[in-house]
């Protein structure tokens, strides 16, 4: 009797302690965010805002979505990391398949090392004796990192480099498919080859060809249409290497917006979007074989605001502006599940919402919003919110952070 009496006492504290739990005071929270220590601790209405907020359960739908579709078409995935910048989601899309991790720039590769991320493709060209040097560190730790390059004098600078490091660098060559960067595909590309294939300190991997123009084209048929323009002559050159006996096992490129036509051109070894995961307005509008919106993937990034003004009946004031979003775009965010509430910049720290049809929103209330751009909006944050309906699962740091040297 006295210990069902104690095991009960013991259930009515466990019970009062759980009440509790909900009510931390900002020293709490703040130690329990350093240490990462939030799943079952922490809902979102505890974080500070404005917080970029990972929904996970639509993140890892968008991540299964695209693998299985990779697989099917027996492809590689090399995700970009320009768009997280975040070395925990590289690794976790490692675990899920991926080969490994686009970079934008040697600096954001850098970052991803650090934290133990493989298969490491720097997507724009490293120039440069500091760079170079760099560049050597860096493969002396990750070997399989692959540089791109686009010109005989960079092949030849990086070849010296490896040559005193006695190291070999993997090279692809990057071709000009209409976007920015490049050498013309064809010719000048097997001309390139030919010169790495010389050289005893440098590797040709392959190419990598993005055509970025084809990218947000509005309509999945026009889509089509520009992506196959683009990439059938990077396809073309391909089989021109391997006819003249250079081996070409990779050709790498592709988008969020051509995930579905660039699987079916022949040739094409490896995708490496990056938007996928994550989603943004941007890319919403460009329409999907289905409709208008573009939903082959969902929305799973947000940023969380709070109304911290109400000056007039129809207009709040949220705590997230230009510094919060970024403003590449001629449109502004959107609320997350609904059009009541219209978002207009409102200056650095601020943004005004309009209220439609009567909407009512308090001060204090917690808004989330869906983000234009992506890429350079995750570029604001030093973290990223990892949640789960309302619960805080993990807080991610976003490692490579201003990594854009
Ligand atoms: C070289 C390169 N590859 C792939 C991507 C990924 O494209 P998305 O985020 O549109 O999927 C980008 C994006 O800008 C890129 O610059």
């Amino acid at each position: 009797m006295t210990s069902r009496r104690l095991f009960l006492s013991g259930g009515l504290i466990a019970v009062s302690l759980q009440a509790a739990r909900k009510t931390y005071t900002w020293a709490e929270v703040e130690r329990l965010l350093a240490r990462g220590d939030v799943k079952g601790k922490l809902s979102k209405d505890e974080l500070p805002t404005p917080a970029l907020i990972l929904d996970l359960d639509a993140f890892e739908k968008n991540v299964a979505k695209m693998f299985r579709h990779v697989k099917a078409s027996g492809r590689a995935i090399r995700p970009h990391g320009k768009t997280h910048k975040c070395s925990t989601i590289a690794n976790y899309l490692i675990r899920q398949g991926a080969v490994g991790a686009c970079a934008a720039k040697l600096s954001e590769a850098e970052a991803f090392a650090q934290d133990g991320v493989t298969g490491l493709l720097i997507t724009s060209a490293v120039l440069g004796k500091y760079k170079i040097e760099r560049a050597l560190r860096l493969a002396r730790k990750r070997p399989e990192t692959i540089f791109c390059v686009d010109n005989a004098q960079n092949v030849k600078d990086l070849q010296e480099a490896a040559a005193w490091a006695k190291l070999k660098l993997n090279l692809a060559i990057d071709l000009y498919v209409g976007n920015r960067t490049g050498i013309a595909p064809g010719e000048p590309a097997v001309a390139l080859a030919q010169l790495i294939e010389s050289l005893p300190h440098v590797h040709f991997a392959g190419l990598q060809a993005y055509a970025g123009q084809a990218s947000h084209v509005v309509g999945f048929e026009a889509r089509k249409a520009k992506s196959r323009e683009a990439m059938t002559p990077a396809a073309e050159t391909r089989r021109a290497l391997e006819r003249k006996g250079i081996s070409c096992p990779l050709l790498t490129g592709g988008s969020t917006g051509t995930y579905n036509i660039d699987t079916d051109i022949d040739g094409i070894t490896e995708l490496q979007p990056g938007s996928f995961l994550f989603m943004d307005i941007d890319y919403n509008r460009i329409g999907g074989q289905s409709g208008d919106w573009y939903d082959d993937f969902q929305n799973a990034l947000f940023v969380r605001t709070t109304v911290i003004s109400k000056p007039k009946d129809d207009t709040a004031i949220v705590d997230a502006g230009l510094k919060a979003f970024s403003t590449d775009k001629p449109f502004p965010p959107q609320l997350r599940g609904g059009n009541d509430i219209v978002y207009a910049f409102a200056g650095d720290e601020h943004g005004r919402l309009t209220l439609q049809g009567g909407k009512q929103v308090q001060v204090g209330d917690r808004l989330e919003f869906i983000i234009p751009h992506c890429d350079p909006s995750v570029n604001l944050y030093d973290q990223l919110f990892a949640v789960r309906g309302e619960q805080v699962e993990a807080v991610w740091k976003i490692s490579a952070r201003g990594k854009s040297q």
